[in-house]
């Protein structure tokens, strides 16, 4: 049996930064509102003609990765795509991805797991690299969310909170026992599917059934649907529930994290876990503020800021946990 690890880590944001500021000219919220219930000042929208789509952006944050992991493209066995904004119904993002790069003929899947979607990227990733099957995988979560949002106020409650970007690991076969991926833990209640969901475009909703069945357009299933009440309270659950599930599956205690990087799903639901598992300021990473929630890239990019500020170094003990629509949720434990 292997182990893998990170090898390198890139990200990638639109230029365009959308303020809250800006959001209150398209509907009715206001920089309070946002920042008091999310914590969130501005995120990045693709603007369009910037050429950015989730395919490209992944691309570009796959590069970054790749450069500074030292291993080839050419060297990359299988790519793992996470989004719930695909570019295409199909084929996925992973095979547009893989022609990009100009890589040869190596597998390419897309995992559809929401916010939760890096962390199950990860671990497909790493099951891949435990048996030897593969040694080098391309893990990457991009999210264009700004293309599916509704931005007037019936969307407000969902449409202020998330923004586009991408973020990216390169994985590989640890040489040493003991450093790199240590477990990653998956769940799902698909009891709660609706609750965090988008219905159509669908085979249960093509399009013109769509513009038929509301001709006001007053009912709209081509748009996301949050029970955010219910959401916030199944994550703050679920988080400390799977990070506790990894950590003692390991021999380890919350005290021995060194870094925490939830997915930023709401700054609140990123404190409510801090405190529920008593960790310091600098235990946790956040950064929602800047970029909003960018789904299933959420985590990549937060990883990759926090190791380019140096915030994680050789030895550290990792934490990745995520919760979302499905639900899905899951935790992935890192010795660095
Ligand atoms: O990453 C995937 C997982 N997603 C999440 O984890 C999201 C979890 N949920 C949340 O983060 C929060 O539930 C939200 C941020 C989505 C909403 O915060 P909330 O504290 O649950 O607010 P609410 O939905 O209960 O709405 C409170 C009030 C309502 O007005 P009334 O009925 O009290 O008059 C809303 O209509 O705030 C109103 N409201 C807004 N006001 C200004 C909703 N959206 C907005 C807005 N601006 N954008």
């Amino acid at each position: 049996m292997y182990q893998s690890k990170i090898a390198g880590l890139g990200s990638y944001v639109p230029e365009n930064v959308v303020t809250n500021d800006d959001l209150s000219k398209l509907m009715d919220t206001n920089d309070a509102w946002i920042q008091e219930r999310t914590g969130i000042k501005e995120r990045r929208h693709i603007k369009k003609g910037d050429g950015n789509t989730t395919a490209v952006m992944g691309v570009k944050a796959a590069k970054i990765a790749l450069e500074r992991s030292k291993i080839s493209k050419d060297d990359i066995d299988l790519i793992v795509f996470a989004t719930l904004s695909p570019d295409l119904y199909f084929p996925g993002c992973g095979v547009q991805v893989q022609e990009m790069l100009d890589i040869d003929t190596c597998p390419a899947l897309d995992v559809r797991n929401q916010c939760s979607g890096f962390i199950y990227a990860l671990s497909v990733a790493d099951q891949f690299i435990k048996t030897g099957m593969y040694k080098n995988v391309l893990v990457i979560g991009s999210e264009n969310h700004s293309g599916g949002l509704d931005f007037t106020d019936r969307g407000r409650s969902v449409s202020v909170i998330f923004g586009d970007g991408a973020g990216a690991a390169v994985l590989t076969r640890s040489n040493h026992i003991g450093q790199g991926i240590l477990s990653t833990h998956l769940h799902s209640e698909g009891k709660h599917a609706m609750e965090l969901s988008l219905k159509g475009p669908s085979t249960l909703h093509w399009v013109p059934e769509i513009i038929a069945e509301n001709p006001q357009g007053d009912d709209i299933p081509y748009y996301p649907y949050m029970n955010g009440q219910f959401v916030f309270k199944n994550a703050i659950e679920r988080f400390s529930e799977v990070i506790h599930e990894g950590l003692t599956a390991n021999g380890l205690e919350v005290k021995d994290i060194n870094m925490l990087i939830p997915h930023q799903a709401n700054l609140r639901i990123s404190q409510f876990i801090q405190k529920k598992l008593d960790l310091s300021d600098d235990q946790v990473f956040n950064n929602i503020q800047k970029y909003g929630n960018t789904t299933a890239a959420s985590i990549p990019i937060a990883l990759t800021e926090a190791w380019e500020q140096g915030k994680i170094k050789e030895g550290d003990l990792v934490v990745l946990a995520a919760f979302g629509s499905g639900f899905t949720w899951g935790s992935a434990i890192i010795e660095w």
